[in-house]
């Protein structure tokens, strides 16, 4: 399958076009941004990375039920996927207060929750990625009821699936963000990326942090950090 002309580029990934209109290239890129874009960066070999382990685990997940826009990995950095038309919402789910939780509530990091908590917020950078209800979402008719049921179902699936699998490798999912998008015939796909950038991974032992929050916080060893879960992740496939 041939890359045919650029459709997108965003911050960590460019999208092709193919000769088959309902097919896409993704390319990832070494880019890393945080705040919105402010800060700026690069972590070397990250493309590679994110490429790998989230076709890995969208594979993990189509098994166990929650189909994906995955189709097949072409080289190292590429993978064609089915074309989608995003829902404009960025659905979290945590684990444990962290990030924006931890800020927004004065819940201290690493306090678990009885419960995994799920929430939107509206994919628009001009706006800062607003947090949203789901009340929001249908009277501004982001998303239908019935998506945003779908939508909500295949995120805690995606939730108990990845905590079990990073769990066997030592690692614990704090929490994570993951996008859907609609195929042609309206279904409900996963889309996006699963990695290091979208997700928080904490050493189940040590508490110490693999994932972006190295970045984003200048804690030194990003590099290191993702490297270390592609790693485990190999060991427990
Ligand atoms: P937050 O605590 O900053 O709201 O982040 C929650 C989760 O979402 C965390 O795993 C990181 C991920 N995330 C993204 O993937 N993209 C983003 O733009 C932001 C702000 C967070």
């Amino acid at each position: 399958m041939q890359k045919l002309e650029q459709l997108y580029e965003g911050k960590a990934k460019k999208v092709y076009k193919t000769d088959d209109p309902e097919l896409l290239i993704v390319d990832y890129k070494d880019d890393a941004t945080a705040f919105n874009g402010i800060k700026k960066g690069t972590i070397v070999g990250k493309g590679v990375i994110n490429n790998q382990m989230s076709n890995f685990l969208m594979q993990k997940l189509e098994k166990e039920g929650v189909p994906t826009h995955f189709v097949e990995e072409l080289s190292e950095r590429e993978t064609l996927v089915k074309k989608v038309e995003i829902v404009p919402l960025e659905v979290i789910i945590r684990n444990i207060a962290a990030g924006s939780f931890s800020k927004n509530y004065g819940v201290p990091e690493g306090e678990k929750f009885a419960s995994p908590t799920l929430e939107f917020s509206y994919k628009n950078d001009d706006l800062g990625d607003p947090l949203i209800n789901s009340y929001h979402v249908l009277a501004i008719r982001l998303a239908t009821k019935e998506e945003l049921d779908t939508i909500t179902k295949y995120a805690f699936k995606v939730n108990e699936v990845l905590s079990a699998f990073w769990a066997e490798c030592g690692i614990t999912l704090v929490d994570f963000k993951i996008e859907f998008g609609r195929l042609s015939d309206g279904t409900i796909v996963l889309a996006d990326e699963i990695s290091p950038d979208t997700c928080r991974l904490w050493d189940s032992k040590t508490g110490e942090k693999l994932d972006k929050d190295r970045f984003r916080r200048d804690l030194g060893g990003v590099e290191d950090a993702y490297a270390e879960v592609m790693r485990r992740l190999r060991e427990h496939n």
